[in-house]
């Protein structure tokens, strides 16, 4: 990461339709399959249940998965100059993924895929957001970088599982943050332990608190943590998050505390 020029909103004098975002906030992990999606897309509908007029994008562009959970299966439309989100209960979803057929791999170079990633970033119309989120690939690669750099975001979630290997990879994603001067950084502690159906005992699959124990040590927020869930799972499989299947379920209400606080770390740096 030496020599990494520091966040700036580049191409920000073109007057791009995501510069009239005020809040821009990344979500990424060190390391894979860890649950970015899952929290990026619950996150983001519990925050328009909290009224706030959110903008998903997916930047994973060798894995897209937000169409999937959240049940977008159409085309994206264009109004012949902008791409248009697709919206679904509130939330405004834009993905490579409902432009390519569903089982087409995307065998991109790097520069390819950055590229795609601008074009993306640069050429859709969002309209209103107070709010957008960007789901991002795993890793601190070359997209990650230019992503991150050219949204300028005020908030970065680092999702991570609570087993060491996953934690050293969430303290690189922490330092890549810290290195492009994100104002903000949380942690979220996905996959924390899961409660025995049979007897109801809670089982630690992959241990439980290195992502608070984390947060502490660098010194940033803990936003809380989400067990392993087979219904927050089936939400994702499913196109319904569980955020909007069970709003009453504990989960749900573990995403909906998060976004309060996330609410008002983005008061907070706002205001600064
Ligand atoms: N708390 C949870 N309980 C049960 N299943 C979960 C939980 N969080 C995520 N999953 C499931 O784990 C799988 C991986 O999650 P997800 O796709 O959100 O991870 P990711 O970090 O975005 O992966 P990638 O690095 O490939 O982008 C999905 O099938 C998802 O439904
Ligand atoms: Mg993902």
């Amino acid at each position: 990461m030496n020599g990494t020029p520091n966040t700036t909103s580049e191409g920000s004098s073109r007057n791009r339709p995501i510069d009239r975002i005020p809040v821009r906030v990344v979500v990424f992990s060190g390391k894979g399959g860890v649950g970015k999606t899952t929290v990026a897309v619950n996150l983001a509908y519990a925050l328009v249940g909290r009224a706030v007029r959110v903008g998903l994008l997916d930047a994973d562009i060798t894995g897209p998965n937000v169409p999937l959970m959240t049940g977008i299966a159409e085309a994206p439309r264009t109004d012949g100059e902008h791409l248009l989100p697709h919206e679904r209960a509130g939330l405004k979803v834009v993905s490579l993924a409902s432009m390519l057929p569903p089982d087409a791999a995307v065998i991109w170079r790097g520069p390819m895929r950055s590229k795609a990633l601008e074009q993306l970033l640069d050429e859709t119309e969002w309209g209103a957001l107070d709010v957008l989120i960007v789901d991002l690939p795993p890793g601190t690669g070359d997209e990650v970088l230019t992503i991150t750099q050219r949204l300028a975001p005020q908030l970065a979630i680092v999702v991570t599982t609570p087993q060491e290997v996953a934690l050293l990879d969430a303290r690189r994603a922490i330092g890549f943050a810290r290195k492009l001067e994100i104002p903000a950084v949380a942690i979220v502690e996905n996959m924390s332990g899961l409660v025995c159906p049979h007897c109801g005992g809670a089982i630690e699959l992959f241990g439980a608190g290195g992502g608070k124990r984390e947060s502490a040590r660098q010194g940033i927020e803990f936003l809380g943590s989400i067990p392993i869930d087979p219904t927050t799972r089936e939400g994702g499989d499913s196109g319904c998050p569980i955020v909007l299947a069970e709003p009453d379920g504990t989960v749900s209400e573990t995403f909906e505390r998060m976004a309060l606080r996330i609410e008002e770390m983005i008061t907070r740096v706002m205001s600064a």
